[in-house]
């Protein structure tokens, strides 16, 4: 365990932005992660997982620690069913592929999403009418303030929507080593409902898929509308989908009768982001080094050399745009750094 100083950011955020970090520490043990938050001349420190949710604007004088622990094991099994645990430096879509590869069941909607096991639980990844959160047993984390692992059941967790106790409550507060789930052995229970799912299935010819094929289909379609962090700078959907309530919707309809939206209770809709920020006529829009990916609105890009706090600048002209034309507040998924 080594504090290197002056180090550059930039590989370690899927935007690909350039941002030094003062101190950096990469750990991969528990041990070492306990031993870094006791020393003292750090009193600021930020918590750095696969580095898929963030929006770096400036560079950083925290003590940046790189949560780097690995490891898969199977925690407890029956007949049916499989709990295991992956520690928080696994990269996640590797971890749905090492699931998939032992017949594992319940996170193949969840393929090829950026970012790491540990930081997954944070924002309750969703895609494809699956969330985290439906297999989720528990995860560990070390409370910053005392040094301790606690373990945090599902319901501890509070998860919603790209939402749970770690972005609110207790925020900044604990680092998650590692997170258990229960997944299925051989009666698999298939979501091939999602829309994008089926029609993908049905191209394919695929008639009694396997939660292989579920996986690559959910592949198809990422990779058919969603960029490669790899090739293309950028972080997911920046935006989340707005919450507005029925009355709101009713509105919006009647100026324009094509907006889509998800009645999610009796009293509220979800609208896609990605459908605001189009018609806003943001679609596609390059700014030479960045701009709003062609495929998917609500995913901002990074063409290359681009400044996150023209990114930041550009979420912002988005949000104006989208509240003055709609009166909806979009709010941002990636945290702004
Ligand atoms: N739409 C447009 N224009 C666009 C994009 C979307 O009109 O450019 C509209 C269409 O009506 C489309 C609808 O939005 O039918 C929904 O689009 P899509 O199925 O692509 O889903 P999304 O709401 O845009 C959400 C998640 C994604 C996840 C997909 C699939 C959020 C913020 N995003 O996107 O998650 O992959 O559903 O389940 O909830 C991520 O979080 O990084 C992410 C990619």
């Amino acid at each position: 365990m080594q504090i290197l100083h002056n180090i550059s950011l930039k590989p370690f955020n899927t935007f690909g932005l350039e941002a030094t970090a003062k101190h950096f520490v990469s750990v991969d043990t528990v041990a070492a992660l306990q031993k870094v938050l006791s020393l003292p001349n750090y009193p600021e420190k930020f918590i750095l997982g696969g580095g898929s949710n963030m929006l770096l604007t400036k560079n950083m004088n925290a003590l940046v620690i790189h949560v780097n622990i690995k490891g898969i094991s199977v925690v407890s099994e029956d007949e049916n069913t499989v709990k295991i645990k992956a520690n928080a430096g696994e990269n996640w879509h590797d971890f749905v592929l090492w699931c998939l590869n032992n017949d594992y069941g319940g996170l193949e909607n969840l393929s090829l999403i950026p970012g790491n096991v540990g930081t997954a639980p944070i924002q309750n990844i969703g895609a494809y009418g699956i969330e985290l959160k439906d297999n989720f047993v528990s995860c560990e984390a070390l409370e910053i303030a005392t040094n301790k692992i606690k373990t945090f059941h599902k319901a501890d967790c509070r998860f919603d929507y790209r939402n749970s106790v770690f972005k609110q409550e207790a925020k900044g507060q604990f680092i998650i080593c590692s997170v258990t789930f229960q997944l299925t052995k051989n009666t698999h229970q298939l979501h091939t409902n999602y829309g994008a799912i089926s029609d993908q299935l049905a191209e394919t010819g695929i008639e009694n898929p396997t939660i292989q094929d579920v996986s690559k289909a959910v592949i198809a379609i990422r990779q058919s509308k969603l960029p490669d962090p790899k090739e293309i700078g950028n972080s997911g959907s920046f935006f989340k989908n707005p919450v507005i309530s029925i009355k709101a919707y009713n509105q919006l309809k009647s100026v324009f009768p094509d907006a889509p939206g998800y009645i999610i209770s009796d009293l509220e809709v979800k609208v896609p982001a990605g459908w605001l920020i189009e018609k806003a006529g943001f679609k596609g829009k390059r700014f030479d080094t960045y701009g709003v990916h062609k495929k998917q609105a609500l995913v901002l890009v990074n063409y290359g050399n681009a400044k996150g706090s023209d990114i930041l600048k550009l979420a912002e002209l988005i949000q104006l745009t989208v509240k003055r034309l709609f009166h909806i507040d979009i709010e941002a998924e990636v945290n702004i750094l």
